[in-house]
């Protein structure tokens, strides 16, 4: 016992011993991330500057699901009950950065922890990944409530989580020290100090897996905006081949339009997410690639097809989508195909017709002070903007968007060419097995018992499903063909 006593005061000196040889080269050097010439890889883990914000101990991240097991949402699979997908050997997940500050390696969200896609054509298919596609399973909500729970939680203390790691890491005797009197206790105060931060979503509807509030974090904690009451809740958006977009000339970024510029949009990501003055020297190359990434990068092609067995659930017919091809063009194209007139233009939201919530979060207010944003560094914005709509997008990979509009309220394309009124009003979302029939992923309670999948009530504020009604007074079997040819994009 006393050598135990001797041993502890011994570790707490050699732990103010390097806290006085400089605490900022031990612990917030930056350390550049290994470089990698596989854009894919770069996308998917690269860091983008925000490890002193954001970035866990490694060591403390990959504990927590074991030491805190009863406060996931699902019982037993760890991370992935947040809808996070690991590839084979790599140490973090999908829309993680593993990258060193000081001595210690961190772990950090990146782009790709929203815009990562999957599918699965089957329910016992692995999920196959889809880079920077809409992270329809992932749930960052429940991830950051979790990590507000571990923080507040009495077991996170050196003595509950160190055997845990000494078991799975053969830590060098002053990598243990760091953790037990530094990284945990320290690590413990910022996770609270987060949930502070995101006190304001809580009496406000779930963003559910596969949205978030984009902009609302940004008001409050970089711009310096009361919190306003608005509602941002909305969709991850696919990013692919963005460079088309940038070919037209003029159009508009975000699900309101809110930025009309590509490398903006992909700095102010960025800086929503941590990255900050200080270390946008050390990230600025890695989020190059990633920008140039997203340029060009492409969704899989759709299984849905002509040529298969008429008894395959993906078989399509030809002369039916030769019909829904042409009802499309007389319908749909001026919005949403290449060379339409309104492709990435704002329509009005009185026009569409679509919840106004997320519009109504981005304010005129916060324009300015977003364009005004330097924080110590001039980022050169001029694209922000107020707008009065909701953008048409192109449709490209519509197959892997599901659910629908800005607020993922629409689950299937099935429904989108439902009267408003007759649109499922509740249904399930999470899932990334292909819905067959309807276009978009499965839907209904425990259609998918590999997901984690939440109830989406459309009654909810910021929750609605109205508007978007073209193509509903078609007669049933132009839906039908009109839908085919959908599920081929
Ligand atoms: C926490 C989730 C999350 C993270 C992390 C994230 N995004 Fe997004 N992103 C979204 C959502 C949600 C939208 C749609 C938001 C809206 O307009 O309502 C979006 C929209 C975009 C768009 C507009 C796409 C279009 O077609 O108009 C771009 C570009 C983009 N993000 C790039 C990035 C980049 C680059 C990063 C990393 C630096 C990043 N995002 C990080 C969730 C995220
Ligand atoms: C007048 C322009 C306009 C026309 C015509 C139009 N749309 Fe749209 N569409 C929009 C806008 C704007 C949005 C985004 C609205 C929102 O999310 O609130 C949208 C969204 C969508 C989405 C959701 C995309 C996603 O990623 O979630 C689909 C699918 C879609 N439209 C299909 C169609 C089809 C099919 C037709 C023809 C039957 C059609 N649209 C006609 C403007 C239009």
């Amino acid at each position: 016992m006393k050598l135990h006593l001797l041993r502890a005061t011994l570790y707490g000196l050699i732990a103010v011993l390097v806290l006085g040889l400089g605490a900022w080269a031990v612990l917030l050097r930056q350390v550049p991330q290994r470089a990698s010439n596989d854009p894919a890889w770069v996308f998917n883990h690269g860091s983008i500057g925000n490890e002193a914000a954001q970035g866990l101990p490694y060591w403390i991240w990959r504990v927590m699901p074991v030491v805190f097991a009863d406060l996931l949402p699902g019982k037993g699979r760890g991370y992935a009950e947040f809808g996070m997908m690991w590839e084979r050997g790599a140490p973090v997940p999908v829309g993680f950065a593993q990258k060193t500050l000081g001595v210690i390696p961190r772990v950090s969200p990146n782009c790709a922890f929203c815009h990562q896609g999957s599918y699965r054509l089957a329910p016992e298919d692995p999920a196959q990944l889809v880079s920077a596609g809409a992270g329809t399973r992932v749930n960052v909500q429940a991830y950051v409530r979790f990590l507000a729970a571990a923080g507040d939680d009495a077991r996170f203390t050196a003595s509950h989580m160190m055997p845990v790691i000494n078991r799975i890491a053969d830590l060098p005797l002053w990598e243990r020290l760091l953790y037990r009197y530094l990284l945990i206790p320290a690590t413990r105060r910022a996770l609270h100090e987060q949930a502070v931060r995101f006190a304001w979503t809580e009496p406000r509807p779930d963003w559910g897996p596969g949205r978030i509030d984009p902009f609302n974090p940004v008001k409050f904690a970089n711009l310096g905006l009361p919190d306003d009451g608005t509602i941002g809740n909305s969709d991850m958006m696919p990013l692919w081949s963005l460079n088309d977009v940038e070919a037209m000339g003029e159009y508009a970024v975000h699900w309101d339009g809110l930025l009309t510029d590509i490398h903006e949009t992909v700095v102010a990501g960025a800086i929503g997410d941590g990255m900050s003055y200080q270390s946008w020297p050390l990230a600025e190359g890695a989020i190059a690639q990633m920008e140039d990434f997203i340029r060009h990068n492409a969704p899989p092609p759709s299984p849905f097809r002509v040529g298969l067995p008429t008894d395959d659930p993906f078989a399509l017919d030809a002369a039916e989508i030769a019909r829904g091809k042409a009802l499309f063009a007389e319908t749909c194209a001026e919005c949403h195909a290449r060379g339409g007139a309104r492709l990435r233009t704002v329509i009005p939201v009185d026009e569409v017709g679509t919840d106004r919530h997320r519009l109504d979060m981005w304010t005129a207010e916060a324009t300015a002070r977003y364009t005004a944003y330097e924080d110590r560094h001039d980022w050169g914005f001029d694209s922000f903007q107020k707008t009065d709509g909701y953008v048409a997008t192109e449709l490209t990979g519509l197959w892997l968007r599901g659910p629908y509009l800005h607020n993922g309220s629409v689950p299937s394309l099935a429904a989108m060419l439902v009267r408003p009124e007759d649109r499922t009003k509740k249904f399930w979302r999470g899932s990334d097995l292909v819905d067959t029939e309807a276009g978009g992923f499965v839907s209904t309670q425990g259609a998918d018992p590999y997901r984690q999948t939440t109830l989406y009530d459309t009654s909810l504020p910021g929750n609605g499903n109205q508007g978007h009604a073209y193509g509903t007074d078609l007669p049933s079997p132009d839906k039908a063909a009109l839908l085919a040819f959908l599920k081929t994009f």
